[in-house]
């Protein structure tokens, strides 16, 4: 059983002067959730006081090995011994064993790593840009992405994303996107012009609240592709490393996209992201293309090399799948349980969303007061993203709650 034993002392502040401190100090971004987390292990987190928490999102998809993996740490603590950050201007052991470990589990040569998924988005952005150009010979730049989709903060991340919502106030975005609305094929077609260069997606969008799309839509955009000389990109920065219960979302539909990215899980909450490209795209950088001060140094890489070890040692990616058709199936018995309370229960793997049939802000409070840490997407898509170790019982007692509370909110 995890243990707060050994986490440390208790803050010197309390949880209201550090919030009164942080309001203060930090810029308005996130609206922050009323906890002070002191320290976090496996699937449990503890606020200030001590008190216990259920961890069901995983720092948004990011600790994919749980907290404070002890294979993890070690890792990071004989790579900080030896080489942290030199620059991506030396060869470094790290980052080849990382790109080599990383590649065998997809069908694609070649990657650059970089700091987020946003960083990771824009590298596929500019490589599908740079390649239709200098490797084709054709001037394509328009990307093509769905609606509800999301891609990242950066100016061209966002206007990949397209949401007015999320781009309020920061115009003029740099020109090239265009949207179209997921699983039309017909108005995909009619948007392919001569200028278009890729097609970028996720097959579960997750911020657009946890939506796989459907088998026949993603293999006719490979098609598509295919058909009219466009880069097809996937965005796997929060479906990716094992969470859908293979290594990568994509492969549940037998597609292989030229580029696709990463992030989150990568390094278990070191910044660090990917893209991964098959060996002709890479064509499309030349030496000086592209670049990072910090993508990849030896302490990130070195730490995702021992998540992948972690992952593959512990057959993480089919323990999602796994657990995640079990929790998915366990949801639909409350949803059927207590009709009118749940409209769907949507996901891979351990990449769940529960739709409620209203608005789920007083749902969500209940269930942190309770001891469970989620996200609320959508204002009515419960998110849960855990550690894939997670033990069964923690979803089970999840599961209990969920019942408890959506009884009581009759
Ligand atoms: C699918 C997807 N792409 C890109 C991003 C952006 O990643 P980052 O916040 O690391 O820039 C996110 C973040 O939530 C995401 O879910």
């Amino acid at each position: 059983m995890e243990s707060l034993h050994g986490c440390g002392p208790a803050p010197a502040a309390s949880f209201e002067e550090i919030k009164a401190r942080a309001e203060k100090t930090l810029c308005r971004t996130y609206s922050r959730y009323p906890v002070g987390v002191r320290a976090a292990r496996g699937s449990r987190i503890w606020d200030f006081d001590g008190r216990e928490y259920i961890d069901l999102l995983a720092g948004i998809a990011v600790t994919g090995v749980g907290h404070a993996h002890p294979q993890v740490n070690a890792a990071m603590l004989r790579q900080m011994e030896k080489l942290t950050h030199v620059s991506n201007l030396f060869y470094q052991e790290e980052q080849v064993l990382l790109a080599e470990k990383l590649l065998a589990s997809n069908h694609c040569s070649k990657v650059f790593f970089c700091n987020s998924g946003a960083e990771a988005n824009e590298a596929a952005i500019k490589l599908a840009r740079r390649f239709q150009r200098k490797v084709r010979g054709e001037d394509r730049y328009e990307i093509i992405t769905l609606s509800s989709c999301f891609h990242g903060r950066t100016l061209g991340a966002l206007a990949a994303t397209g949401q007015a919502r999320l781009q309020d106030g920061f115009a003029p975005f740099p020109p090239g996107f265009l949207q179209v609305e997921a699983e039309n094929m017909e108005a995909l077609r009619a948007a392919v012009s001569p200028a278009c260069a890729a097609i970028m997606l996720e097959v579960v969008q997750g911020e657009g609240g946890v939506r796989p799309l459907s088998r026949d839509y993603v293999r006719a955009v490979e098609d598509l592709c295919q058909e009219r000389g466009l880069l097809f990109i996937i965005d796997e920065v929060q479906a990716g490393m094992g969470r859908s219960g293979h290594w990568w979302a994509f492969q549940h539909y037998g597609v292989k996209p030229h580029i696709f990215t990463s992030a989150k899980a990568l390094a278990n909450g070191l910044p660090m992201g990917a893209m991964l490209c098959t060996e002709e795209t890479a064509q499309g950088f030349d030496y000086g293309s592209h670049a990072t001060t910090f993508g990849g140094n030896a302490l990130c890489s070195a730490a995702a090399l021992a998540v992948l070890e972690v992952m593959e040692k512990e057959r993480l990616p089919e323990r999602a799948a796994r657990l995640g058709l079990w929790a998915k199936h366990r949801f639909e018995g409350i949803a059927a349980a207590l009709p009118g309370s749940i409209r769907e229960v949507r996901g891979l793997g351990l990449f769940l969303g529960i739709e409620l049939a209203a608005p789920g802000k007083d749902l969500w409070e209940a269930l942190l007061r309770k001891g469970f840490i989620l996200n609320l997407t959508q204002e009515r898509v419960l998110r849960l993203l855990p550690a894939l170790n997670i033990a069964e019982e923690d979803l089970e007692a999840f599961a209990l709650a969920l019942e408890e509370s959506l009884a009581e909110r009759k």
